[in-house]
């Protein structure tokens, strides 16, 4: 399990989830943030911060959102970052890319 952040996060990036996320598996791109689904604890502290309801539990996504759970996990892939999983939202692992879905949106 693991949580995902979704489409209400384009181009709004409020960036709460970001200072409340205990393991930092939250990563900046271009038009919105990235959780990696592998470091994530599962803890749900940054669902309740988002102003913008934009982030759920893979389990839990509504229908039209569920593509987003590929999205978050391939950011960190070799089509978008190959960052993998870094290991904590360092400055170095900031970027302007975006999910090729995310960019077309
Ligand atoms: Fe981080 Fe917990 Fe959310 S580990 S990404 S604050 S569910
Ligand atoms: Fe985006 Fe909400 Fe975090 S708008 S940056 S998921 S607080």
């Amino acid at each position: 399990m693991t949580y995902v952040i979704t489409s209400p996060c384009i181009d709004v990036k409020d960036g709460a989830c970001v200072d409340v996320c205990p393991v930092d598996c939250i990563y900046t791109g271009g038009r919105m943030l990235y959780i990696q689904p592998d470091e994530c604890i599962d803890c749900g502290v940054c669902l309740s911060v988002c102003p913008v309801a934009a982030i759920f539990e893979d389990h839990a996504l509504p229908p039209d959102e569920t593509q987003f759970a590929a999205i978050n996990a391939e950011f960190f892939g070799p089509a978008v970052t190959g960052w993998g999983a870094p290991g904590g939202a360092a400055p170095r692992f900031t970027t302007t890319l975006d999910h090729p879905l995310v960019v077309r949106r």
